[in-house]
């Protein structure tokens, strides 16, 4: 299981000590969500965030909840994007955003809305390298997890297993260490924790040594 915190919401203070925090508490990923005030109802952060992140020694999960991820996979990538997702809802080109990501050897992720019937991704489980399945609606953190989530990572990784696919299911949205169990059993690959991870009651570190041990 990778643990993801999402930078959403740190203190960007100090988001260097806090991202080194998480990563010294074993966490593989660091997911950057990168909201345009169009398909989601927030603004958040962009490239001078992760070009400052790529100072540090960590891979960068770049999640575009925007409007036509096409204009700026490449950018993202540019600036130090180790693995790219965008949304199913928000283009036409899903095909061709995939190919421009694994192009560049970053991993290609594509992301579903609560919402949003799971085979629609069918046509695309051969050209991912994970899906981030959300288990809130994008556009902030610290929101409640949709309790319907489990049964649809369920119902994924019993179509990945029976279909013999290799694609790694992310869940983004309202994770935390009393959830982590359930969602490792039901098949996630990847946890992403933004108010889970980044919190007044631990540290980067504990917290996400905490959500680790719930996997372990
Ligand atoms: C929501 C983002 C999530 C969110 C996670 O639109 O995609 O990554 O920031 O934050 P928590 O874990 O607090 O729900
Ligand atoms: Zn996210």
């Amino acid at each position: 299981m990778k643990i993801a915190p999402s930078i959403l919401g740190c203190s960007y203070l100090n988001l260097g000590e806090q991202v080194l925090s998480a990563i010294e508490g074993g966490a593989e990923w660091i997911h950057v969500d990168v909201m345009d005030g169009n398909f989601v109802p927030n603004i958040s952060i962009g490239i001078p965030i992760v070009e400052s992140l790529s100072n540090i020694d960590c891979f960068q999960d770049v999640h575009l909840m925007i409007n036509s991820p096409g204009k700026y996979i490449q950018k993202f990538i540019d600036a130090g994007a180790n693995a790219v997702s965008f949304h199913y809802e928000a283009t036409k080109n899903i095909e061709d955003n995939l190919n421009l990501i694994s192009s560049n050897s970053c991993l290609a992720g594509l992301a579903i809305n609560p919402d949003t019937e799971l085979n629609v991704l069918y046509p695309y489980l051969n050209k991912v390298d994970y899906i981030v399945m959300m288990s809130v609606f994008p556009g902030f953190g610290g929101q409640k997890f949709i309790n319907s989530t489990p049964d649809r990572i369920s119902q994924l990784s019993l179509y990945r297993k029976e279909k013999g696919l290799k694609f790694e299911i992310q869940v983004d949205g309202g994770v935390t260490r009393d959830n982590a169990k359930m969602l490792h059993h039901a098949g996630a690959d990847i946890l992403v924790s933004g108010s889970g991870v980044f919190n007044d009651c631990y540290s980067p570190a504990d917290s996400v040594l905490k959500i680790k041990k719930e996997c372990s």
